[in-house]
């Protein structure tokens, strides 16, 4: 325990000064160092739930407030002024770019959008059936070897070359896993295009419809990054032992592919698709409460938010506006979606479990009026992403406490004991 002076008392009644290191916003943080010499005792934190692992200034998250901002700026005003290039920029600089940083950037990314053939033949080599972030993971596995330039995480131009060169590739290495699934070869990038317009591109091959590419690149701009969530975490875990910072965003991918994470978006469709309609929700309602059954409802539940999460907001709205615009016959999972979030919300179990719908509950509604098959909304994901695992990426190597991740575990496994040859088992 800790008295008013941040001291924690060990049962010894032995003492020890915890340091508080203070936050610009939200909660302040004790520094645990002292504490296992002292006391001879970790602190113990399965998932991480009230642990602070760096220090950053990148994104703030206030689960209660339902906040979400970037470098500052609430991302719902981003999604709604800004744009995914320049919110990039903003994320990885830590301010608004000018207008003449903007432009350059923007046909920098552009230059940078064809990836090298070595990677495309990678991800042509995979099987037909195989899921677009397998192939998008061994895409990321690829690239050491053809950008060297990119390669030293001390070195602050390599990182702002690898930074550009991830978020500008990362979009033809999702579009050429797509069109791998379908037989079909990559389709190379347009120059003229904003970034969210020239992914559709490149997936279909023809123009996208502007409000197609506009609710594209805001789903981008709303999952760019959220701060220490599980693939960020992977990728600065991975990162800090100094590997090629291609590999750490390939250890993202595999990380945010889980359906507890990113995969969640496909999920949710398929459990949708699964309820069928309106009738059939108060049983799989009924299945995601009870403990016996390991079915929860997808899409729903967050480990920050508790009490609404800012973006499954904005993306309910752009949803609408969607389904609205394309009439692509696709309200009828809209519709159900509505009823579903209308009946778990007056529901107890989700009411004292603070369980609301996340990001990812309406997502996969607008990829698919889009026209993007279920697997391709994981992908989506990990392209807006990729801007924050690379903004953390290189924040943390210019960042001078920063150290290899290696945690400690609370063992609960078999004291010493001799080794007994087999004939003697
Ligand atoms: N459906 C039903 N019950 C749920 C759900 C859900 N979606 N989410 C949490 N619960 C219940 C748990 O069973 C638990 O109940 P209990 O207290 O009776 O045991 C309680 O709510 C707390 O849940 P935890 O699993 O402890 O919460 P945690 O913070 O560890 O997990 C997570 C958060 C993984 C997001 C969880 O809510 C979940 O699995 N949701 C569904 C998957 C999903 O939508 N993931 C996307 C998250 S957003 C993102 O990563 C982009």
């Amino acid at each position: 325990m800790t008295d008013s002076g941040d001291r924690l008392v060990s049962r010894d009644g032995h003492s020890v000064p915890l340091a508080r290191r203070n936050s610009v916003l939200g909660a302040d943080a004790l520094e645990l160092t002292a504490v296992p010499p002292a006391t001879g005792a970790y602190s113990y934190d399965p998932g991480y739930a009230s642990t602070a692992s760096c220090t950053s200034r990148i994104t703030y998250v206030d689960g209660e407030k339902g906040v979400l901002m970037y470098r500052g700026y609430a991302a719902d005003d981003l999604a709604r002024h800004s744009n995914f290039t320049e919110v990039s920029w903003l994320l990885l600089n830590g301010e608004l770019p000018s207008h003449a940083e903007l432009q350059s950037f923007s046909e920098e990314l552009a230059g940078l959008r064809a990836c090298a053939p070595e990677v495309l033949e990678a991800i042509a080599a995979m099987p037909a059936g195989a899921h677009p972030m397998s192939a998008m993971t061994v895409a990321l596995s690829v690239m050491p070897a053809v950008y060297p330039e990119c390669a030293n995480p001390g070195d602050a131009d390599h990182r702002r070359r690898f930074s550009h060169r991830a978020i500008a590739n990362v979009a033809t290495v999702a579009a050429a896993a797509y069109r791998n699934t379908i037989g079909e070869t990559a389709i190379a990038p347009r120059h003229d295009l904003d970034y969210a317009a020239n992914l559709l591109y490149m997936m279909f091959g023809e123009e996208p419809n502007p409000v197609a590419a506009r609710a594209l690149d805001t789903l981008l701009v709303l999952h760019a990054d959220h701060e220490q969530n599980c693939s960020t975490s992977t990728v600065r875990m991975a990162g800090s032992s100094g590997v090629n910072p291609f590999s750490a965003l390939a250890a993202g991918c595999i990380a945010l592919w889980g359906p507890a994470h990113g995969g969640a978006n496909e999920a949710v469709i398929k459990m949708l698709e699964e309820i069928g309609t309106s009738k059939n929700i108060g049983e799989y309602v009924a299945r995601a409460k009870d403990p016996g059954d390991s079915f929860r409802l997808m899409g729903f539940g967050h480990r920050v938010y508790k009490n609404f999460d800012p973006r499954a907001t904005i993306i309910r709205g752009i949803c609408h506006e969607v389904l609205q615009e394309l009439k692509t016959g696709k309200g009828r999972l809209f519709t159900l979606a509505r009823q579903l979030e209308e009946i778990a919300l007056s529901d107890n179990y989700f009411k004292d479990r603070r369980l609301y719908p996340n990001v990812d509950f309406y997502s996969g509604i607008i990829y698919r009026a889009l026209g993007l098959p279920a697997t391709m909304f994981t992908p989506m994901f990990a392209i807006g992403r990729t801007v924050g695992w690379t903004a953390h990426w290189c924040e943390m190597h210019s960042d001078p406490e920063s150290r290899i991740g290696r945690p400690r575990q609370l063992y609960l496994g078999p004291t010493a004991r001799s080794y007994t040859p087999v004939e003697k088992r």
